[in-house]
């Protein structure tokens, strides 16, 4: 039977850090992905150490058009056919979001459609709902968000599409920055993370290295990452020059360390809120250990609780994860005002 409703078609942009993204997300019943085009600039800040803004938001100036053009043409459609135009309003880096909220404000302008603005961890927030049936999603309420990025570590308890309570998170460092801080003393590059998590896959064998697992015994839902990195720097002080076996020995229990930490503190305030569903995102998302420890911790204390994941292509900053929530502002007839729209780097979501 042919669907009535007419389907809904999104462009979104993203530019607030080191990816300049545009995508094309076609809405029915459920979400077609029509194009999904992301420039990094990831290769380029490696040499920096991190994300120089400066630099970034030049980058994003070369890019955001020939990425805008490259959504559209992937999703061989032409502007007439597009709905509305979303973008992310922050937080990020200010010279970078500038980039992706001026070109939104100037194209919906010039073709005269309605312009949505998402808050990036939002974005997050819907990665691991793409392949849901848009109807189904409220079915998932309420639901616990465990947010880990290179600068967001929250848990954020979702009652309904855009309501959002902040239940727990980082009291120091994101998650993502002491993974990288981490790779950094190690001198493994950057970004930390995956590189990291390389090594700790490697080890195997006797541990000799012991670090802390942070308020992992107090009430509440707070955490803190720095307290780890502090404690690996002082043990590899000690270590002096280190051997490949001590630097994969070193990823595998920081990896171990932090990955606790966030697994049962999500699933206590999973408990705790008597959620329907733990929801993970952000570019931490993507690793191994803590996806299998959320999802095997959950299988003993939270059985009926369903843990969605994102695939690893959603995991890190991309435009999708920016169209799919835009769809609900949609809906809710939720559109800013071009000539009133400033990016907001500090935008909190709750
Ligand atoms: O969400 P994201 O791409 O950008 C921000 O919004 O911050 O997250 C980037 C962060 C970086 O800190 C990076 O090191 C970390 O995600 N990351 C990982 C892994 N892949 C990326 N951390 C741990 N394990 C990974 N496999
Ligand atoms: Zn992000």
């Amino acid at each position: 039977m042919k669907n009535s409703t007419k389907p809904i078609k999104i462009l979104g942009i993203e530019s607030s850090c080191d990816e300049t993204a545009a995508a094309v997300l076609e809405f029915t019943d459920k979400v077609e992905i029509l194009s999904n085009i992301i420039s990094s600039q990831v290769k380029i800040h490696a040499k920096f150490g991190g994300v120089v803004p400066e630099v970034a938001a030049r980058m994003h100036l070369e890019q955001i058009l020939p990425v805008i053009d490259h959504a559209l043409k992937q999703a061989k459609l032409k502007k007439s056919d597009i709905d509305a135009i979303a973008v992310t309003g922050g937080p990020g880096l200010m010279p970078a979001l500038l980039t992706g909220v001026e070109t939104a404000k100037t194209l919906a302008s010039a073709w005269n459609k309605p312009l949505i603005r998402v808050n990036h961890i939002e974005g997050h927030v819907y990665s691991s709902l793409l392949d849901e049936k848009l109807l189904d999603i409220k079915k998932l309420f309420p639901a616990l968000a465990l947010v880990v990025s290179g600068g967001h570590t929250d848990l954020i308890l979702m009652s309904d599409h855009g309501k959002y309570k902040w239940i727990g998170g980082t009291r120091d460092d994101a998650v993502g920055e002491a993974f990288d801080k981490v790779a950094k003393m190690l001198g493994l590059g950057y970004p930390g993370g995956p590189i990291v998590s390389k090594f700790a896959d490697k080890f195997f064998g006797e541990k000799n290295i012991e670090l802390p697992r942070p308020m992992i015994d107090k009430p509440g839902f707070e955490m803190s990452f720095s307290g780890i990195k502090t404690s690996v720097l002082y043990k590899l002080e000690k270590m002096g020059k280190l051997k490949d076996k001590d630097i994969i020995e070193m990823c595998h229990e920081f990896q171990e360390a932090v990955t606790d930490v966030l697994a049962l503190k999500t699933l206590n305030a999973a408990e705790k809120l008597k959620v329907k569903s733990i929801l993970i995102g952000g570019g931490v998302s993507a690793n191994k250990a803590l996806r299998t420890k959320i999802q095997n911790l959950s299988q003993h204390q939270l059985p009926n609780v369903e843990i969605k994941i994102p695939e690893i292509q959603f995991t890190g900053d991309n435009a999708v994860m920016i169209t799919l929530p835009a769809y609900f502002h949609f809906k809710n007839n939720d559109f800013i005002d071009p000539t009133k729209f400033r990016p907001d780097p500090n935008w909190e979501l709750v």
